[in-house]
């Protein structure tokens, strides 16, 4: 059996998926889920791309210990310079280095000729080897390339020191047969290949990702880049969960695994789902709350008769539960405790009775609490950032009636520590809302989108808001969750404003120093 090494991206090519911006609490909380998951090689982000990105990447790097960390760098010193600076504590410095082979990218972006390009990804190359031990080297928009140039500029990159090669199809192009046959021309052609390994990295914008990962695999490639949830740019990457499962369940014909715990599958879905906003459709591959529903009688019938019949997947295959209802309001500290332990949470002791206390709060106003609810909760507390003052939702009171016009009144404590209160009113009652809190925090808010979802099922169900704002020319997202759709949608709104604020203080902080 084949061994594929497994190359995740969520927390940089994912995070390029439009809308997303997470902050580094919480890129850590998805790193420490993709080792739990198992993958070989987490991309941390672009460290050159800002000192957010930077700090990000460096306290991945420190923290992870059984996965590679890597960061992205385009073909000069300057960001290798800051690839180093932010991986050299990890325990395998890797870096990703990447420049445009195709005639498009090299005539009308890079302005470079083919002779240009190649003096410029080796030099790249030998300057990054003479830090990193694993360098990979991205031809990107491969799949638009030249072949005759693509193997002139892999072999010399190789002889420079590369140690992966990876042939993007960066702009989902490709259809499965041809990004195979790629894999084995190149594998033919380039005359130090077997000094390096292959990686493939497909892009969605056809529906063609996952089975492109898939005939790159069948032609040779050892190691697939993709994301969870198959988030991205455009219509995003391969989705990781698809391959790693399609290894698994077509073992017979691919002849190749991972070292992916496939059961860990669903909750780092659910992880990234929540911190990113995007919600996963219930019709998607694998994770998509359909995937294991049976809706047709005749299904339903068979499925009751013997599961294979309609059923290639099990459930517990990528760690869906079944056993929903879980704690109550009788449950103590301890069966909480022991919960969110099996859960895979590890909080500290004072956000661990944080948490109980909301989870208590929400066991009294709510018949029953399931593993969603809590997961919510857990999450929640796991990437709150406290370290600087922000603005605290202290009361909201919403006046609604059909022939009313809506009126909100809230009160927040200011990141000075003032409490202050203000009301306005809008057209409906979230606009109410967010022209109150536009009084309150100084500066022009503007809404940009909006999103409310229902955590898990039943009437008395949480809510979760998703909203992206620009806040005195920034513009950020932000997530709330609360029983309430009106009071998660004002969380999220401030949510935002504050994740400004926390920007805004960390850079203050950096120059002062
Ligand atoms: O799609 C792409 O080409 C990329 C490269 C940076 C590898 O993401
Ligand atoms: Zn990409």
């Amino acid at each position: 059996m084949r061994q594929i090494d497994v190359f995740d991206t969520t927390l940089r090519d994912g995070e390029q998926s439009p809308g997303v911006n997470l902050n580094t609490i919480e890129k850590l909380e998805v790193a420490k889920q993709l080792e739990r998951l198992g993958v070989n090689i987490i991309e941390a982000g672009f460290p050159a791309a800002s000192r957010g990105d930077l700090q990000a990447v460096k306290m991945i790097a420190e923290t992870i210990k059984n996965s590679s960390v890597t960061g992205l760098a385009r073909a000069n010193e300057k960001d290798i310079d800051a690839a180093w600076e932010a991986l050299k504590g990890s325990i395998e410095p890797r870096i990703h280095v990447f420049l445009a082979t195709s005639p498009i990218h090299m005539t009308y972006k890079l302005k470079m000729s083919t002779d240009q390009v190649l003096e410029t990804a080796v030099a790249a190359i030998k300057y990054a080897k003479k830090r990193f031990t694993h360098v990979q080297w991205s031809a990107e928009d491969a799949c638009r390339s030249d072949k005759t140039f693509l193997v002139k500029i892999i072999t010399e990159v190789i002889n420079a020191g590369a140690t992966v090669i990876n042939l993007p199809d960066t702009v989902g192009y490709r259809a499965p047969e041809e990004y195979g046959a790629l894999f084995r021309y190149i594998k033919e052609h380039v005359p130090n290949i077997d000094k390096v390994k292959l990686s493939a990295h497909t892009h969605d914008d056809l529906g063609l990702a996952t089975a492109n990962a898939l005939a790159a695999i069948e032609n040779g490639a050892d190691q697939i880049e993709g994301t969870i949830n198959a988030i991205g740019e455009r219509a995003g990457n391969a989705g990781l969960e698809e391959i790693a499962v399609a290894l698994h369940i077509r073992q017979d014909f691919y002849n190749a695994s991972t070292r992916l715990k496939l059961d860990e599958i669903k909750r780092t879905s659910n992880l990234v789902s929540k911190l990113t906003g995007m919600i996963v459709p219930g019709n998607k591959a694998v994770v998509g709350n359909n995937a294991f529903a049976h809706e047709s009688g005749i299904h339903q019938d068979g499925v009751l008769k013997e599961r294979s019949t309609y059923e290639i997947i099990t459930p517990e295959l990528i760690g869906l539960k079944t056993n929903k209802l879980v704690l109550g309001k009788h449950s103590g500290r301890h069966a909480f405790k022991n919960k969110a332990e099996e859960m895979g949470f590890e909080l500290g002791d004072s956000k661990l009775n944080e948490a109980f206390k909301a989870f208590k709060d929400l066991a009294d106003r709510k018949k029953e609490v399931t593993d969603e609810d809590i997961f919510a909760i857990l999450t929640d507390k796991q990437t709150e950032a406290k370290e600087i003052q922000l603005y605290d939702l202290r009361s909201l009171q919403v006046q609604y009636g059909m022939d009313n016009i809506p009126t909100a009144t809230i009160a927040v404590v200011t990141p000075e520590g003032d409490y202050k209160q203000e009301a306005a009113t809008g057209s409906g009652s979230v606009e109410a809302i967010y022209n109150t809190i536009e009084k309150l925090v100084d500066g022009p808010v503007t809404l940009l989108d909006y999103k409310i979802n229902s955590v898990g099922g039943g009437r008395d169900a949480l809510a979760d808001s998703y909203v992206q704002i620009q806040y005195n020319d920034t513009a950020s997202s932000g997530r709330g969750t609360a029983q309430d759709v009106l009071e998660a949608s004002a969380r999220a709104y401030l949510n935002a404003v504050n994740r400004v604020l926390s920007l805004k203080g960390i850079e203050k902080k950096e120059m002062a120093m």
